[in-house]
């Protein structure tokens, strides 16, 4: 029998359950979108009410494997190279030379939290091969990390349509990418080799806390899916993994005035900057 609408309890009960998982919210539009996902996955499982899917999230001896499963298909994982390239020039300007001078040290890690398929930490190993920063000497270490499995596998096999070059010149997109047989375009193996990509969930504090000692965190375009309280336990979250002197880069529409009150804010003339100090 066909799942008829998803009542406003259902609703209730599901989007809490999601929230609490993972600070993912959904009102207005995103509601009828979450409606639609949720009610595709259950009669994919094959189960025969929004109810009887709740009680499998809660207690299953699955339900860890399904709520991963179910929150891969309501992210939304939009990305692409070059995004937002104010960020790099301030990364390359003025927080890598400020590292080595104030750390006395080459030695780098960059955390992409919630890094989708890959484009943004890509955009980053392509420009420290660029500005020749691998061959100077320096050890950067670049971690992705994402909630969605689905878009962690894609950035591990790194290959990319069109769209993921909309702001890409075509020296960079000939240079580093090789077009395939259907009509993707693979990245170069080397800048692969300069990724690393794990699953985390900003939301949970165990998985957090395994990352510590980082010097810049790039966290673009996800807050803006959280309410205030889970934007707040992210971003403090990220304040104790990062080194003193560690900075924190959020998307360019994104802000954390009235979240926190524990960065420093550095205004530079196109982006805010949050510095742990
Ligand atoms: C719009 S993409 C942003 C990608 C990239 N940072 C950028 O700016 O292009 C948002 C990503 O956040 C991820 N995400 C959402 N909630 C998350 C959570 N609780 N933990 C980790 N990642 C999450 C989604 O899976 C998605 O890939």
């Amino acid at each position: 029998m066909a799942l008829t609408q998803m009542t406003e309890e259902e609703f209730k009960l599901l989007s809490d359950l999601i929230y609490s998982y993972c600070g993912l919210t959904f009102t207005g539009s995103q509601k009828i979108l979450f409606n639609k996902r949720v009610k595709t996955r259950v009669e994919k499982i094959r189960l025969s009410s929004f109810k009887e899917y709740y009680q499998f999230l809660k207690f299953d001896i699955k339900k860890e494997q399904e709520i991963k499963e179910l929150v891969d298909i309501l992210t939304v994982n939009e990305t692409f190279f070059f995004r937002e390239t104010a960020q790099f020039d301030i990364l390359f300007d003025q927080i890598l030379p400020e590292i080595e001078q104030v750390n006395k040290s080459k030695t780098v890690k960059i955390w992409s939290a919630a890094c989708s398929t890959g484009a943004e930490p890509y955009t980053l190993a392509i420009l420290l091969n660029e500005k020749n920063y691998y061959k100077n000497g320096w050890n950067i270490e670049i971690v992705g990390t994402d909630i969605s499995m689905s878009a962690l596998d894609e950035a591990k096999k790194a290959q990319y349509s069109e769209a993921a070059f909309r702001s890409t010149t075509p020296d960079i997109k000939n240079k580093y990418f090789t077009k395939t047989s259907d009509g993707l375009f693979q990245l170069d193996a080397g800048i692969i080799s300069k990724v690393s990509f794990k699953y985390l969930n900003l939301l949970n504090d165990s998985q957090m806390k395994m990352y510590r000692n980082i010097n810049i965190i790039f966290c673009r375009n996800v807050l803006i899916y959280f309410d205030n309280d889970a934007k707040q336990k992210v971003v403090e979250n990220f304040y104790s993994s990062l080194t003193n002197n560690g900075y924190l880069l959020i998307g360019q529409s994104e802000s954390l005035f009235k979240i926190t009150k524990l960065y420093k804010l550095v205004p530079t003339a196109k982006v805010l900057l949050y510095k742990k100090d």
